[in-house]
């Protein structure tokens, strides 16, 4: 007997996702060379520290605080990533203004759903990271490339009419000069003048290598700019927490995208996160980390200047994980043969609009240890 079963349509997807681009694949095995840039060294992180405090809130957390949990964080959390946010970035605010989230792509996802409606334009930077554009275009938003020079985000080409603008002003990504303060007042004005919101992305200020850190956007107007905050740079992507600064108006707003998207972040994983920040554990990783990426970032340099000045110049960065170089021609044929023998790397290219209008490489010296740092190079420079 056949059964005679009626034929039915396929589910679709809405057709915006056809037109956003796969996320890169990740990787499953660790690259021989790990130049990629934004990737911490997992080897650096205090495994022991942190699991006695995972095993102490397991232990110690009331039963019923195992439960359903405040959507905008863990209150001791909360407390703690405010007087960080006093101590090292000169940002004064109160706990309630921070809201923790699934890392910084949660937190910039949870702000693009509250203020951005179907059409609206958004200014995001080109050269830049790629998620936001899409974050937005799968909203309906319309973003819009806006050039970056020396100083960051030519505020004067931003378009007319753009409801919000998306900018890394401590460590462009992906050409890592921060900011200038020139620009950064005038972006403040312009965002004033336009009733526009900045989305400032604080993603991996943490390590800073030369001049005094300029202080975040949201000091200047805390009404208008939200800031993002990460721990995926400064400790480890896997816990999956970072934080957003809402001005007041749209605090209540966010609470309830942060709650309609996952309900809230792990409990457990920031009970921990609270008590390692306040026995003073964060400092002193960050202290060492800072100490180790420094040695790295200078051999690098050292060696990039060496031994590939007829291709590479490097353009200045005074922080993050990772520099960038431009170069005279494409780069993603050398990408493409330098991953195929272990080393892997980002091409300058892969984050502009059109792909391919800025030549050169992007560095990353968070996951490869400074005794790699030379033979790396030098199997890249085979390859040339
Ligand atoms: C500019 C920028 N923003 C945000 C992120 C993602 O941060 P998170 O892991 O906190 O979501 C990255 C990760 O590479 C990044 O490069």
């Amino acid at each position: 007997m056949t059964l005679d079963v009626p034929a039915v349509p396929s589910p679709a997807a809405r057709d915006v996702w056809s037109t956003i681009s796969r996320p890169p694949l990740f990787l499953t095995t660790k690259p021989e060379y790990d130049f990629r840039a934004g990737v911490p060294d997992a080897g650096l992180f205090p495994f022991e520290i942190w699991q006695d405090h995972l095993a102490r809130q397991f232990r110690d957390l009331p039963r019923e605080r195992l439960t359903y949990e405040d959507p905008r964080g863990h209150a001791g959390l909360r407390t703690q990533i405010a007087r960080r946010l006093e101590l090292a970035r000169g940002v004064q605010v109160r706990p309630d203004a921070v809201l923790v989230t699934g890392g910084s792509q949660q937190a910039l996802d949870i702000a693009a759903k509250v203020l951005l409606r179907p059409g609206d334009r958004v200014a995001v930077e080109n050269p830049g990271y790629p998620p936001p554009r899409q974050v937005f275009t799968a909203l309906g938003a319309r973003p819009v490339g806006v050039p970056v020079d020396e100083e960051g985000i030519v505020v004067e080409a931003i378009p007319p009419g753009c409801r919000l603008v998306y900018v890394t002003p401590a460590h462009q990504f992906p050409l890592g000069m921060p900011m200038s303060a020139r620009r950064r007042a005038e972006l403040i004005a312009w965002a004033g003048r336009h009733d526009a919101v900045i989305v400032e992305d604080d993603y991996d200020s943490d390590f800073r290598f030369t001049d005094d850190p300029l202080e975040p956007l949201y000091v200047l107007d805390p009404g208008r700019v939200i800031h993002l905050g990460s721990f995926s740079k400064v400790l480890l992507p896997a816990l999956r927490l970072g934080f957003l600064l809402a001005p007041p108006a749209l605090r209540i707003a966010m609470e309830k995208a942060k709650y309609f998207t996952d309900l809230f972040s792990p409990s457990v994983e920031q009970a921990a996160l609270a008590r390692f920040m306040a026995d003073g554990e964060l400092t002193v990783h960050v202290r060492k980390a800072q100490a180790e990426y420094r040695a790295r970032r200078k051999a690098l340099i050292w060696l990039v200047r060496r031994d590939f000045a007829d291709v590479l110049t490097l353009l200045p960065a005074s922080a993050g994980l990772h520099v960038t170089a431009t170069a005279p021609a494409g780069m993603w044929p050398l990408v493409r043969a330098a991953r195929r023998a272990g080393v892997w790397l980002y091409s300058l290219g892969d984050f502009t609009e059109p792909r391919d209008s800025l030549h050169g490489l992007l560095l990353g010296y968070g996951a490869v240890p400074s005794d790699r740092v030379q033979t790396g190079l030098g199997r890249l420079r085979e390859l040339m």
